[in-house]
C-alpha cells in the first residue's frame, strides 16, 4: 500500500502539537501546580482575610490568569504582583491588567516563583499543592518580614498553625513569626 507522504506529514503535526499540548498541562504540575483558578467568591475572602490596606504589597505565587492580582488593585487599591510561569497564562494577565486599568498597581513576572525575591510583599496568597506549600516553608521563613500574611486556598501549610480558618471556604490564614516554631535558619529542620 502507497502511504500517502501528505497524510503521514499531517500526522506528525497532529502528533508533536498533542506533545506540545499534554507537556503544557503537565508541566506545570511538575514545578508547583497546574492551573486550577481559585472562584472569585474565593478570592475575594482570601483578600479578606489578609484584611489589605492601602500600603500592603500582595503577591501571588502562581498567578494563573491574574485574577488574585487584578482584584486586589481593582478593590483594594494596592500594588499586587503575580509570579507566573506560564508564558501564555502570564501575557493574558497582562492583557487584563491592561484593559482593566485598575486604580492599585497591578504586575506580572513571567517567572518560577521559588527562584523569584517575594522580600517586598507584606501578603503572600497561593493556592499550589501540598508538595509546594512544603518546600515554599524556608522561602517564606528567610524573605519575608514578620507580621506578612499568608493565606493559602486548599492545602494547608504542614506543621504551622493557622491564625483564622475559613473551613468552607478551605482557607488557611498564617502570619509570618507567629505561626510556626522559633526558626534558627535550619533548612533541614522544615
Ligand atoms: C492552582 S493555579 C492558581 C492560580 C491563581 N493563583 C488562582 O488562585 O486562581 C497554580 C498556578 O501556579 C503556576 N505555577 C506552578 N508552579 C509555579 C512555579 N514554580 N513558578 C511560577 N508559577 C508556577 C501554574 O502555572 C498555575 O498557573
Amino acid at each position: 500500500m502507497i502511504i500517502n507522504s501528505q497524510l503521514v506529514y499531517y500526522i506528525l503535526i497532529a502528533i508533536i502539537l498533542i506533545i506540545i499540548i499534554l507537556f503544557w498541562f503537565i508541566w506545570s504540575d511538575l514545578i508547583g501546580a497546574g492551573f486550577e483558578p481559585t472562584s472569585t467568591r474565593r478570592v475575594k475572602r482570601m483578600l479578606e482575610m489578609a484584611k489589605l490596606k492601602g500600603e500592603d504589597v500582595v503577591y501571588d505565587l502562581g498567578s494563573g490568569d491574574g485574577r488574585i492580582v487584578i482584584m486586589a488593585a481593582c478593590k483594594y487599591k494596592v500594588r499586587a504582583v503575580g509570579i507566573e510561569a506560564d508564558p501564555i497564562r502570564l501575557a493574558w494577565s497582562r492583557l487584563r491588567a491592561f484593559l482593566i486599568r485598575c486604580p492599585g498597581r497591578a504586575s506580572f513576572i513571567w517567572g518560577n516563583f521559588f527562584r523569584e525575591d517575594i522580600n517586598q510583599a507584606t501578603v503572600v496568597t497561593i493556592f499550589l499543592s501540598a508538595k509546594a506549600n512544603q518546600k515554599l516553608k524556608y522561602k517564606l521563613l528567610t524573605e519575608l518580614e514578620p507580621g506578612t500574611r499568608v493565606v493559602s486556598y486548599y492545602w494547608r501549610i504542614k506543621g504551622w498553625r493557622t491564625i483564622k480558618e475559613d473551613r468552607e471556604n478551605h482557607l488557611y490564614l498564617y502570619i509570618i513569626g507567629q505561626t510556626h516554631h522559633q526558626f534558627y535558619g535550619d533548612r533541614d529542620k522544615f
